[in-house]
């Protein structure tokens, strides 16, 4: 884990309160999608965790909403501005898992951080089906994007407004997809039904409010069925079975 300057090489606004941030600066030690980084946004305390979208070795891509004054302040940051920032930062999904067929299931803004497990998963030559769900179009994030991979994309909008009208969990159960092993990133009540109804083996991505962001200060711990469990350090990527909702 490194703590450094990146240098903003672009930051546009992408949908709805929605940006995606690249930034230039070493990128290296990310290895899988699901890890995340940690920005300091200048004039705040506490760091800011956000999930490493895409990565080269001196490219990084994050895409966040503006939910509070962080964020807010960092849509407002320009190409050239200089930001802190300490990666690589936990887990990450593990690829490996999955044999032949991946069902990768998104909500929201947990479309950024599957991307780089999708990368993972096509480079190892598994066959993936993505549905992603959204409230509506206008926050409809990277679709095009992952139909720039490849992959078989299925949206699904709470309103309607575009793709299927519903939820991932109707889509699923429309499609039937087949898989061997499933992975999931998105709203909590979403990953729960998403886990409830999938029988098979899977990975959910979860959140919780950090302070140190690397392991130190127990802020983010949570109860799983192996016992209390760091997100930042020990996650924030957990087996299914593991995971006490
Ligand atoms: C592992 C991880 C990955 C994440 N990846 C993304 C991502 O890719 N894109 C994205 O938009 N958001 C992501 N989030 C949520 C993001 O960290 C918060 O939305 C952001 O920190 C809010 O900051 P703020 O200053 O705007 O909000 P404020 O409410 O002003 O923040 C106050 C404090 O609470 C913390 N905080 C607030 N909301 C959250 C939250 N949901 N999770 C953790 N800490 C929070 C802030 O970091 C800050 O320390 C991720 C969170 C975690 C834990
Ligand atoms: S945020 Fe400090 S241990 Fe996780």
């Amino acid at each position: 884990m490194k703590d450094q300057t990146f240098t903003i090489k672009s930051n546009e606004r992408v949908a709805d309160g929605i940006y995606r941030m690249t930034l230039n600066g070493d990128a290296s030690q990310i290895v899988r999608g699901g890890q995340f980084v940690d920005i300091t946004v200048p004039g705040k305390f506490l760091r800011r965790p956000l999930a490493a979208m895409d990565w080269s070795g001196d490219s990084l891509t994050v895409v966040y909403k503006t939910v509070g004054k962080g964020t807010a302040q960092m849509s407002e940051l320009k190409a050239g501005a200089e930001l802190n920032v300490l990666l690589p930062l936990g887990n990450g999904f593990d690829a490996s898992k999955c044999r032949e067929k991946a069902l990768v299931v998104s909500g929201g803004l947990g479309a950024s951080p599957v991307y780089g497990l999708v990368k993972d998963l096509l480079a190892r030559g598994r066959e993936v089906k993505l549905i992603m769900g959204f409230n509506s179009a206008g926050d409809a994030v990277l679709v095009e994007d992952y139909k720039k991979l490849g992959v078989d994309v299925t949206v699904v909008t709470m309103d309607g407004s575009i793709g299927m009208k519903g939820l991932v969990t109707d889509a699923i159960r429309e499609l039937q997809p087949q898989h061997d092993f499933f992975y999931t990133c998105g709203p909590k009540v979403m990953m729960k039904a998403v886990c409830d109804m999938l029988p098979g083996p899977g990975q959910a991505s979860l959140e919780e409010r950090m302070g140190c962001g690397c392991g130190i200060c127990y802020g983010c711990t949570c109860h799983t069925k192996k016992g209390p469990r760091r997100v930042c350090a020990d996650g924030p990527v957990f087996d299914k079975e593991d995971i006490i909702w």
